[in-house]
C-alpha cells in the first residue's frame, strides 16, 4: 500500500477515514522520532541555494502519486533544507521551541480548518482567543483594562499598534489618507527591531518620518534625547504622533526606560507603542517584572509567544488599551459580513486581516499544559544556562562580553590582546562561519557600536548546560582553527 496509488484517490471527496488514521499514524510517529531527537540533523541546513528547486519537478503532477512516495520524498528532499529550529543547539537570532502540547493544538486547530474572522464562523475561536490572552495578560501582570488580539508576527501587531497611533492624531486619516495632512513623525530607539520602520513605510509616514533616537552605554533609548526631538520637531512644523519603546531589543535584549517615555508621552499627547516581542515573556517571572514597568501606561503593546512561550509560530499576542481607536483604524464591513449577534467579539474589525487562523487553541493547550509553575521553571533555567554562558565568556582572558544580560541572550566576542579594530571584526567573522558549519551548534550575530558581536540566545525547551557547554567549547575551538590558520 505504501507506494501504490489509493482508490480514493481516483474517485471524489477527500481521503477515508482509515486511510486518515493510518497515515496519521505514521506522521505521528515520525514526529514523536524527531522530537526526541533534533539533534540527529546537523542544526543549520547544509543545502546549497538552489538545491531544493533544481531536485523537484517543474509542473505539478496530472495525477495522484502515493502518500508513501509524498512522504518518503519529505524525508528525503525537504528534510536536508531545513534548518531545525526544534534543535537544542539552536542558540541563533531568539532560539524558539515548538513544543508538543503546542504541535498537538496546531494539529486540532488545521483539522478544524475554522476561520475565526466573525465571532459567529466560530464562537469557540473567538472565545478563546478571549480568554487565553486574558491569562496571558494576567500572568504578564498587566492591567485589566488591556483587550488582546492574536496576530501572525510581532511586526503585523506593530504595523497595527502604530496605525491606531496614526488614527488617533489624525482621525480623517482612514478616510482622506495622508496627502494636505502634516507630516508625521514617529520615534523608536536606534536599537529599535526593523518592523517599526517597515511599519512607517507600510503606512505613508515614510523612513524620514522615522526619528531614530541615541542609545545610552547599555544600549537602552536616551529619554532626554527623545524630549529633545519632540520639542525640535513641533518646533520645526512635524506632527509628532507616536513613541515605540522596546523591552527586550534584538541586539542586546536591552529594556527601554518605559516610565520616563511614558511622561513624555503624556506630555505630548503622544500614543506609546511597546515592542515587548521578547522581553514581555520573561516577565512574567516575579523577579523580571522590573522589565514591564510603565508598561501598564502603553496605548498598545505586543509580546510573542512564538519566541520565548514554546508557542510553535505563529502567534503574536497584541494588547491596547484603546481597542476603540484599533477598531476605528480598521473595522470596514461589507454588507455580506453583516451578522446579529450584539455583545460579540469580531476579530475582522481589529486589523487589516479578515480570514484568521484559530491560534488560540495552541496557546490554551500550552499554558495549561505546562501551567505558571512549569513555564516558570523553564524560563528560569534558560535564564540560568544564559548567565553561566556568560559566567565563562568573562572568567576566560582573551574573551569578553559586549553587552549587559538582563535575560537569556549573550552577546561577547573573542578579542585576543595582540589584535584590534577591523582585525578583531574579521576574526569573529570567521569564527562563526567556522563554528556554524560544523554543524553542531548555530549562533547568530549583530553590530553594535560597530563592533561584530557573536550572540548566543537561550530559549529552547529542549537545550541542557550539556547543550551550551558544547557552544561554548565548539566557539574556543572555532577561535583556535580560525586563528591558527588566519594571518595575522
Ligand atoms: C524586539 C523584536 N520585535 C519584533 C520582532 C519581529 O518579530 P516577528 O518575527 O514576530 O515579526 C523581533 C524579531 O526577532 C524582535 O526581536
Amino acid at each position: 500500500m505504501r507506494n501504490e496509488i489509493e482508490t480514493w484517490q481516483t474517485g471524489h471527496g477527500d481521503m477515508p477515514p482509515e486511510a486518515f488514521e493510518h497515515w496519521g499514524e505514521d506522521v505521528v510517529r515520525w514526529i514523536a522520532e524527531y522530537l526526541s531527537q533534533p539533534e540527529g540533523f546537523p542544526v543549520l541546513s547544509r543545502a546549497r541555494p538552489g538545491a531544493l528547486i533544481d531536485t523537484l519537478p517543474g509542473e505539478a503532477p496530472d495525477d495522484p502519486e502515493p502518500m508513501g512516495t509524498i512522504l518518503d520524498d519529505f524525508r528525503q528532499s525537504i528534510l536536508p533544507g531545513i534548518t531545525h529550529w526544534n534543535h537544542p543547539r539552536f542558540f541563533a537570532y531568539f532560539a524558539i521551541s515548538g513544543s508538543a502540547p503546542g504541535i498537538l493544538g496546531e494539529m486540532l486547530a488545521a483539522a478544524l480548518n475554522v476561520n475565526a474572522m466573525l465571532w459567529r464562523t466560530s464562537p469557540a475561536a473567538t472565545e478563546l482567543e478571549t480568554v487565553t490572552l486574558g491569562w496571558l495578560r494576567r500572568l504578564l501582570g498587566l492591567p485589566d483594562e488591556f483587550v488582546g488580539v492574536i496576530y501572525d508576527t510581532a511586526s503585523i501587531s506593530t504595523l497595527v499598534g502604530v496605525a491606531a497611533a496614526r488614527q488617533a492624531a489624525l482621525p480623517e486619516v482612514r478616510i482622506t489618507g495622508l496627502s494636505g495632512l502634516p507630516p508625521l513623525c514617529l520615534y523608536c530607539s536606534e536599537q529599535a527591531h526593523s518592523s517599526v520602520e517597515k511599519a512607517a513605510i507600510t503606512l505613508g509616514i515614510g523612513q524620514t518620518g522615522v526619528r531614530k533616537i541615541p542609545a545610552d552605554e547599555r544600549y537602552r533609548m536616551d529619554a532626554a534625547a527623545l524630549r529633545d526631538a519632540i520639542t525640535a520637531d513641533n518646533a520645526a512644523g512635524f506632527r509628532p504622533f507616536c513613541v515605540v519603546a522596546t523591552v527586550g531589543t534584538t541586539s542586546t535584549t536591552s529594556v527601554d526606560p518605559v516610565a520616563p517615555i511614558a511622561d513624555i508621552c503624556a506630555d505630548h499627547d503622544l500614543w506609546l507603542h511597546v515592542d515587548a516581542a521578547y522581553g514581555g515573556i520573561p516577565a512574567m517571572l516575579p523577579e523580571k517584572r522590573w522589565a514591564l514597568a510603565g508598561v501598564e501606561r502603553a496605548d498598545s503593546l505586543v509580546v510573542n509567544p512564538h519566541k520565548w512561550l514554546f508557542t510553535p509560530i505563529d502567534l503574536s499576542a497584541f494588547y491596547t488599551r484603546r481597542a476603540d481607536i484599533v477598531r476605528e483604524a480598521f473595522s470596514l464591513v461589507p454588507a455580506y459580513l453583516t451578522s446579529r449577534e450584539e455583545d460579540v467579539i469580531n476579530y475582522m474589525d481589529y486589523g487589516p486581516q479578515l480570514g484568521r487562523r484559530f491560534r488560540a487553541l495552541k496557546l490554551w493547550f500550552i499554558l495549561r499544559a505546562y501551567g505558571r509553575t512549569g513555564i516558570e521553571r523553564r524560563l528560569r533555567e534558560h535564564l540560568r544556562l544564559a548567565h553561566e554562558f556568560a559566567s565563562w565568556v568573562e572568567g576566560t582572558d582573551d574573551w569578553e562580553l559586549l553587552a549587559p544580560v538582563p535575560f537569556a541572550t549573550v552577546c561577547f566576542r573573542y578579542a585576543p590582546r595582540d589584535l584590534d579594530g577591523d582585525a578583531l571584526n574579521r576574526l569573529n567573522e570567521e569564527i562563526l562561519a567556522d563554528v556554524n558549519a560544523a554543524g553542531d551548534v548555530f549562533l547568530s550575530h549583530t553590530v553594535l557600536q560597530g563592533v561584530y558581536t557573536l550572540r548566543l540566545s537561550v530559549g529552547n525547551i529542549r537545550t541542557t548546560e550539556q547543550d551550551v557547554l558544547r557552544a561554548w567549547e565548539g566557539v574556543r575551538r572555532a577561535a583556535e582553527r580560525v586563528s591558527q590558520s588566519a594571518p595575522r
